[in-house]
């Protein structure tokens, strides 16, 4: 028999369009599994939709499908439609992007699935809300068999169910939210209420002055963005990192007891947030490996050494540390500041160290010789270049000659030795005078120095990259193994 030729092969449209008529077509040869394999590929809950119109046993494979995307902007009618005639015994993933939503349109849903969710829910919403939508939050329905909530809901309002136990929900993400009561967040995510919690991430919620847990199962919290944030108490015996970032601003001047943590098994802890031993207690932390802390302000008056006095207080907590992460930060600059890094006297002792300098241009040297010079057990050092975020830029001064920078001098001709540096990584390196004449210095400062690997700033040209690295190597000593990166692959004509 002769092939067919090509353009009267039959296609997918055909086979459906005879399907819908109810033959015997080839898509009907497929199984049911295969069919759903085929659907979840759309990977979009409206478009799977009208390609069920096609065909009635499309419908009824799609009908089955495990996994709903809603993509963004689907209106809530939509979704709602789908979802009653959908009736796959459970949906193991249900994802919806929704645009302006109001509590009132995602009522309309949001209940429909709260049995047959046996996965994970997530739904984002964005778009400015109106003061409307705060009056009448949101009911999340209480997700028995769900195993991953997340929910970035732009402000929306919602409320906790007041009963109900979260049986096999593991990771919960809250962000961008407003709670409002009765029920508190307190009384949702503890062992009795979420008994299989592993991960919580609570960020950017309003309405969250007090916030206790009390868990067995939790290895991972993540609190950021919570300035009105007063009381944190956390019990947690298998916690193994938390992050606090940006909590308790509010509370800073009161004076007043802010947080107590009991995690005896913590690795990580990032606390970006107010310190004061005298308001914070962290219980007994003899696991910990990697401390991260505030932000110090390199020069500046008065209120910044108060700032930075969180840091120095919370580094004085710890006698020993395997990897500390800290952030030299210079703006604002003023021009009647000082050299705030003198009142940093005490240090962990430490093995591997990373700086991020958000330096704006400005030489680092001195703020940079000041931490190592307290740090010289140090066998890793990990120095990222990093720019302030865009919503600061404006905070960046330049530097000019005569610039406070300078000051002090003394790490241009200071001795140092860090006996046990090993190895070091710079990224971010752009090439200025500033931070080529840092680098020098440091390979001065090192005696076992094994391995420098350098990472170029992404947009450098190549002519650029191939310059700074004779530079670099012209500094180097032979029996030091040089590396160069960009893009995270070694440069071409390394
Ligand atoms: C939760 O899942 C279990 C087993 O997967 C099932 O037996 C039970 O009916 C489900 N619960 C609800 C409320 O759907
Ligand atoms: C902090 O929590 C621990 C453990 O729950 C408790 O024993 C201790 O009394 C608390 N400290 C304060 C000051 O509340
Ligand atoms: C720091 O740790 C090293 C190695 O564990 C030890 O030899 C040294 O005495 C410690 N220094 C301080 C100040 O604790
Ligand atoms: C560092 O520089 C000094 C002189 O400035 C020199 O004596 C010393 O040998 C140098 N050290 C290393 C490790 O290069």
């Amino acid at each position: 028999m002769q092939p067919m030729p090509a353009h009267r092969r039959p296609k997918l449209s055909d086979a459906a369009g005879v399907s819908a008529g109810g033959g015997d077509d080839r898509l009907s040869a497929l199984p049911d599994d295969l069919l759903i394999h085929i659907l979840l590929k759309l990977q979009d809950a409206p478009v799977a939709a009208r390609t069920s119109v096609l065909a009635r046993r499309w419908r009824r494979v799609w009908a089955l499908l495990p996994e709903l995307h809603f993509p963004d902007g689907t209106d809530s009618d939509g979704i709602r439609a789908a979802l009653a005639v959908h009736d796959a015994p459970a949906i193991s993933l249900l994802s919806v992007a929704a645009i302006k939503a109001t509590p009132e349109s995602v009522a309309a849903w949001l209940p429909i699935d709260a049995c047959r969710l046996s996965g994970v829910l997530d739904f984002r919403n964005r778009g400015t809300m109106d003061e409307t939508s705060a009056a009448s939050p949101l009911k999340l329905p209480c997700f028995q068999n769900a195993t991953k909530v997340v929910l970035d809901l732009d402000s929306i309002g919602l409320t906790l169910p007041p009963s109900g136990i979260f049986t096999r929900l593991a990771e919960l993400v809250l962000t961008s939210i407003h709670l409002h009561g009765p029920c508190s967040i307190s009384d949702v995510v503890s062992s009795s209420r979420c008994p299989s919690l592993q991960r919580l991430v609570v960020s950017s919620v309003k309405g969250l002055d007090k916030f206790t847990i009390h868990s067995e199962s939790l290895l991972e919290l993540v609190l950021s963005g919570l300035p009105g944030l007063h009381q944190l108490n956390v019990v947690a015996l298998a916690l193994k990192d938390l992050a606090v970032r940006g909590c308790f601003t509010d509370a800073l001047n009161r004076g007043q007891h802010i947080a107590n943590i009991s995690a005896p098994q913590l690795v990580t802890l990032d606390w970006k947030s107010s310190y004061d031993p005298s308001s914070v207690q962290l219980g007994e932390m003899a696991h910990l490996q990697q401390l991260t802390t505030q932000y110090l302000i390199v020069y500046g008056q008065y209120v910044f050494s108060a700032h930075n006095r969180h840091c120095l207080m919370l580094l004085q907590r710890f006698d020993h540390i395997r990897r500390l992460v800290l952030y030299l930060v210079y703006a604002p600059l003023q021009v009647n500041g000082r050299f705030l890094m003198e009142e940093m006297t005490n240090f962990p002792n430490i093995t591997s160290l990373t700086l991020n300098v958000v330096a704006c241009s400005h030489s680092f040297g001195a703020s940079s010789f000041h931490v190592l010079s307290m740090s010289s057990g140090v066998r890793e050092l990990e120095i990222r270049l990093v720019d302030l975020p865009s919503e600061h830029e404006a905070l960046a001064s330049v530097c000019q000659s005569g610039c406070i920078c300078a000051e002090p001098s003394n790490w241009e001709t200071k001795e140092l030795v860090l006996h046990c540096l090993k190895e070091v990584v710079i990224s971010g390196l752009r090439g200025t005078e500033h931070e080529l004449a840092f680098v020098k210095r440091l390979f001065n400062w090192t005696t076992v120095l094994k391995r420098m690997t350098v990472n170029f700033r992404v947009s450098m040209t190549e002519s650029k990259a191939k310059e700074l690295r004779q530079q670099l190597l012209s500094f180097s000593r032979p029996r030091i193994c040089m590396k160069f990166l960009q893009h995270g692959k070694a440069c071409s004509f390394d």
